[in-house]
């Protein structure tokens, strides 16, 4: 497989090998990682790291991914560059392009993240956008394959707003790879038509199925997953935090939930997570609303059955398998 010169910028771009292919080097790059053996492979290499809105785990996955790989990094945050305000964005990836060998882009439309590969002459690795979370997919497949031993017949379902980046990537995922997706959320939630034929379309080539129902009980039966996600995402307004609580709040994950979906079901989440509203906007949010939780139970968030934090470490072994596939996989690996 020869992913390299490659942007990654949507799964809808990758073919079901070539997603396989990825998530076989990032459990290769793990075990290696895990006998403390170097690969450096990439010294003299550089990536720039663009941050329009704010990050944890996929900067420090970058950051070291690039590190490990012996390259060096670039972090421009969300404030700190001219991207966006003095500079367009053709003229920035033109710019990064002549230095760097390969650019991450987190921010707002997928419309930007393409404009940047367009011009960039380099590898784009797209780190969230509205639409599309393609980085965060690999880390959740590799968890379940890891935990379950295969990813094709699956049932994976996701629970909240199926509109936004990860409930369409979660059902772009699993419609390539065969796999189950129901999105068991309010009507008004529920994916795009278009990008829903689509899925469709994958489905039929890889024996998957897309279910989309209001139906918490028939939905989450027999579940091997139950993925949840922020019910408010970065860069969306204040004002929809109590349209979102009361329309979602049938659907949090809870232990009646997880109970429904079975006994060997798994808990994922692509975090930061509202569990326990200990934090200064979870705070802020539980007492506007008089709330001690969200989109999931602190009960579940914290259960044996909970796999996140796993899935939080997995981003960064596939954000480096990205890197190696798209900028080349060297000889002597
Ligand atoms: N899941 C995820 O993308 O986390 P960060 O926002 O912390 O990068
Ligand atoms: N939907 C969330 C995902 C965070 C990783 C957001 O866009 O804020």
């Amino acid at each position: 497989m020869n992913l390299k010169g490659r942007n990654f910028l949507t799964l809808k771009d990758f073919t079901p090998e070539e997603i396989l292919y990825l998530l076989d080097l990032s459990a290769d790059l793990k075990a290696k990682k895990k006998a403390g053996e170097l690969t450096e492979y990439y010294k003299g290499k550089n990536i720039a790291l663009i941050f329009e809105k704010t990050s944890t785990r996929t900067r420090c996955s970058f950051e070291v991914a690039a590190h490990d790989l012996g390259m060096g990094s670039t972090y421009l945050d969300p404030t700190g560059s001219q991207i966006g305000k003095k500079e367009s964005i053709a003229d920035t990836a033109r710019v990064l392009g002549r230095m760097y060998d390969g650019i991450e882009y987190r921010g707002f439309g997928q419309d930007i993240v393409e404009e940047l590969a367009k011009y960039a002459g380099v590898p784009v690795w797209n780190g969230l956008t509205n639409e599309y979370h393609p980085t965060q997919m690999l880390a959740d497949m590799l968890t379940i394959r890891e935990h379950f031993g295969y990813l094709k017949g699956i049932k994976l379902v996701y629970m909240g707003d199926a509109r936004y980046n990860m409930g369409n990537s979660l059902m772009v995922a699993c419609s390539k790879l065969g796999m189950h997706f129901v999105a068991c959320t309010s009507k008004k939630y529920f994916p795009n038509e278009e990008l829903v034929a689509q899925c469709q379309e994958y489905a039929a080539q890889s024996g998957a199925t897309i279910t989309l129902t209001e139906d918490v009980e028939a939905g989450t039966k027999d579940a091997d997953v139950i993925y949840t996600d922020v019910w408010v995402s970065m860069g969306e307004p204040d004002a929809v935090w109590e349209e979102r609580i009361h329309d979602l709040t049938p659907y949090k994950v809870t232990s009646a939930v997880m109970k429904n979906a079975g006994e060997k079901a798994i808990f994922l989440h692509c975090l930061p997570a509202f569990h326990d509203l200990k934090t200064k906007i979870g705070k802020e949010m539980g007492e506007r609303f008089n709330l001690t939780d969200m989109e999931v139970t602190d009960e579940v968030f914290e259960s044996p059955a909970s796999k996140v934090f796993d899935e939080a470490e997995n981003r960064m072994h596939t954000i480096k398998a990205v890197m190696v596939a798209t900028l080349g996989e060297p000889e002597t690996r």
